[in-house]
């Protein structure tokens, strides 16, 4: 199932979270989509990764999650920053493994022909979401879902990960 939240977390926690993308994006060793496997990679340009230690924002971003009913109970979670640069995708996959994946977005203004759609396949069709500020997008029960190629020129497409278990 995919479930769609707008203005999903606090905006005081929304700006800390974009301060905080922004600051480790310049001042972090990042790893990078490599480790994903090449069957998520394919010809993707970089998405880099920056893993939210615990005792952070972290902890704040899973505390909004764990009061949303759409949200199921977890007992291990990973918090990220995605950085998705021009040429990134992520093709079709259903984060198995998983009982939920959840993006948030960090882009105060990306349009359709931006590229970095979210797609999802349901009811035997393809559905897409343009990223919109602090959208909510919720993944559960392994739905087919991939991200087109950024096409935009001078910003990144940044967004909050969450993978719950
Ligand atoms: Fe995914």
């Amino acid at each position: 199932m995919i479930t769609v939240i707008k203005d999903s977390l606090p905006l005081p926690l929304m700006r800390q979270c974009l301060d905080e993308s922004q600051k480790q994006f310049l001042e972090s060793n990042l790893r990078t989509n490599c480790g994903w496997g090449q069957e998520l990679v394919q010809e993707s340009t970089p998405v880099f990764i920056y893993d939210l230690p615990e005792e952070s924002l972290r902890d704040q971003i899973l505390e909004c999650l764990c009061v949303r009913k759409e949200v199921p109970e977890f007992t291990e979670s990973n918090v990220m920053f995605h950085y998705w640069t021009r040429g990134s995708y992520i093709p079709w996959h259903t984060d198995e493994g998983y009982k939920a994946g959840v993006t948030i977005y960090l882009n105060d203004r990306w349009g359709r022909d931006d590229g970095g759609l979210f797609l999802y396949r349901e009811d035997e069709q393809i559905k897409g979401l343009i990223p919109e500020f602090n959208m909510m997008v919720i993944q559960t029960g392994g739905i087919d879902h991939c991200v087109t190629p950024v096409i935009r020129v001078g910003s990144i497409r940044a967004s909050i990960q969450i993978f719950l278990k």
